[in-house]
């Protein structure tokens, strides 16, 4: 294969999966969706509300993904969020997941 064509192909996959389409499949397979809904409070709080709590705070995605990776309670109430170890959600898909909600 030519360079161009293989340059080509990898483009075309990255528009096949839109980049939400992938943020939502990471939070399911984390399993996230288990205790949060995008516009509904479950066990935990709902996306929305995360992204307007944490809207223009330059450290949200670092401070979040801190909380995600070691859990922790407070912010939203007395129900803790259990910690989320690599083997769970990789440090990237963290990250993405994370940027996926704030702009919600
Ligand atoms: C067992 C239930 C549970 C699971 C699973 C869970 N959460 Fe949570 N989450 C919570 C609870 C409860 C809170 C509220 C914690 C608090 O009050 O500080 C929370 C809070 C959050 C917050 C806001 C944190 C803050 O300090 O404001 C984010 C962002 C979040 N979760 C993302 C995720 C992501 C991403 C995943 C998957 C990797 C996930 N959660 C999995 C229960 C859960």
């Amino acid at each position: 294969m030519k360079i161009t064509q293989f340059v080509c192909a990898i483009a075309l996959g990255m528009v096949a999966v839109s980049p939400v389409q992938a943020s939502e499949e990471i939070i399911k397979k984390a399993r996230c969706v288990a205790c949060h809904a995008v516009d509904q409070k479950r066990v935990g709080p709902a996306y929305k509300d995360v992204a307007a709590k944490y809207k223009g705070q330059g450290d949200a995605v670092a401070v979040l993904s801190a909380k995600v990776r070691n859990g922790g309670t407070g912010n939203w109430g007395q129900i803790p969020m259990p910690p989320h170890g690599a083997d769970k959600i990789s440090d990237a898909d963290l990250k993405a997941a994370i940027e996926w909600i704030l702009k919600l």
